[in-house]
């Protein structure tokens, strides 16, 4: 199939009220991808070359979303929505190019698979001229009807044009469909709009075809490569589904899950086999997890890389920029943001280590914080290997720690200190004795003698 050229077009123009939003609905995110980008990475997947999309409402918000997550994509606005085939021919200067597959899609369905677009094409490639993804289910209301012959598809009926019979039909159209290129836009043209809706059906171009006698199918995927989404609460099961799916893989690749259900990944969280996750994470966008590394309940992590070993959490944030290097470990309560921890490194407790590096075999004490930012700007603290920064001292930045240094517990640091020297940044203590005693019994007598 390789050798089939490939035009992929995602129809992504609808406005999508029911989503009651100001972002566009396809913009609308699952595992931390909008659903447009999700199928355009299906698409990418299956070889599906080329990439048209077609957009209209919120045009300038998905032509700034495109450029990151299809850089090489084309854009074609609808300026009208006058059904999906008129929707398809928005593309036609990309289809004119003559492709061997077109490939159409849906935006707001964000769970296809790679799997199922393959399969689609594939019937081409054997000589059909349409091949449409379709699904069973037991409940079909609002889908589009297959309607089959002696194993052909001979039509597609809209709910609102079914008969009494045909509404009975459970194989739906996912909206997905597989189109030879050397007839896609004589279909496409010959789609009128004389239906319940007015509108212009892609869904017509199977009768056209079947009707001129060329081969026309319908292959079968799972109930959640069609699932469309229309509003939030469909959002959340798209989510849903799209979790469970990753969390068996994860698993099946080697990662223990303790509790999967709780567990949240990203589009691009990359978890090495041996990795073990107790329950309650949370993955954002970029996150990296090398083999072995432990990471307790309760904990947030985003755009961070986590080293083989590593042990994080329970309840640790890393943030954008965290880098924790082989056996390095960032304990409860801790928030880690662009910052290095070296090799065996610890900061085990309520720490925040933001903008610094903290050397190999470092201790970051109990309470530590790095003061990174003045209200303005942002500056930078490192800790020397083998540092040990005692309990509740705050590193004020830009501030280095030399290698072996230790600074004493409670201190404010906010002068660089040499390698191996000891700094203390506070007060000295001063004991009197007897003078707590006398203390409390003046008090006392002062109380006494107001009532
Ligand atoms: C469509 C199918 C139906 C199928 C269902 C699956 C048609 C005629 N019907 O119905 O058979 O079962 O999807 O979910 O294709 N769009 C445009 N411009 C338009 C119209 C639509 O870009 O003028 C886009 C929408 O933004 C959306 C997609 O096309 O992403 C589908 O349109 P929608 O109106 O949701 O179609 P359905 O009625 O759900
Ligand atoms: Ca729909």
């Amino acid at each position: 199939m390789a050798s089939r050229s490939c035009l992929s077009i995602i129809l992504a123009a609808g406005e999508g009220t029911r989503m009651k939003s100001a972002l566009p609905k396809v913009l609308h995110k699952i595992a931390g991808l909008p659903m447009v980008a999700h199928v355009a990475r299906a698409a990418e997947a299956a070889g599906g070359g080329d990439l048209a999309l077609v957009i209209g409402h919120g045009a300038d918000e998905m032509r700034k979303a495109g450029a990151k997550f299809a850089p090489r994509a084309e854009f074609f606005v609808q300026d009208k929505r006058l059904g999906t085939a008129h929707a398809v021919l928005a593309a036609r200067a990309a289809i004119a190019k003559g492709y061997d597959d077109v490939l159409v899609m849906f935006g707001d369905t964000p769970l296809i698979e790679a799997q199922a677009l393959v399969a689609a094409r594939e019937k081409l490639s054997q000589g059909a001229a349409v091949a449409v993804l379709g699904f069973r289910t037991p409940n079909p209301t609002g889908y589009g009807r297959l309607i089959e012959a002696n194993g052909r598809l001979v039509a597609i009926r809209e709910e609102k044009d079914c008969s009494e019979t045909e509404r009975q039909i459970d194989f739906c159209n996912s909206g997905l469909m597989a189109i030879d290129g050397r007839h896609a836009l004589r279909l496409l043209e010959a789609v009128g709009n004389n239906n319940a809706k007015g509108e212009f059906y892609l869904t017509d171009i199977v009768g056209i075809a079947a009707a001129e006698g060329l081969e026309v199918l319908a292959t079968e995927a799972s109930f959640d490569n069609a699932l469309g989404i229309n509003n939030r609460a469909e959002l959340a099961e798209g989510e849903a589904i799209w979790q469970t799916r990753r969390r068996r893989e994860a698993m099946l690749a080697g990662v223990t899950l303790v509790a999967p259900e709780t567990v949240f990944f990203a589009y691009d969280t990359q978890i090495a086999p041996d990795a073990y996750v107790e329950p309650n994470v949370f993955f954002g966008p970029g996150v990296t997890i090398e083999a072995g590394a432990v990471i307790h309940a309760f904990s947030h992590i985003e755009g961070a890389h986590i080293g083989p070993r590593v042990e994080i959490g329970p309840f640790a944030r890393l943030r954008p920029g965290a880098d924790l290097a082989e056996r390095a470990k960032v304990g409860n309560f801790c928030e880690v943001k662009n910052a290095t921890v070296e090799a065996g490194a610890k900061v085990s407790h309520l720490a925040y280590v933001g903008d610094a590096r903290v050397g190999a075999n470092a201790n970051v004490g109990a309470g530590v914080i790095t003061c990174n930012y003045n209200g303005f700007t942002k500056s930078r603290t490192d800790i020397g290997r083998g540092a040990f920064i005692g309990s509740n001292s705050s590193l004020v930045a830009p501030v280095r720690i030399g290698d072996g240094a230790n600074v004493a517990a409670g201190s404010v640091i906010t002068e660089d200190v040499p390698a191996d020297a000891l700094a203390f940044g506070r007060a000295r203590q001063k004991t009197l004795p007897e003078r707590g005693r006398m203390l409390r019994e003046r008090l006392a007598s002062a109380k006494k003698a107001a009532e």
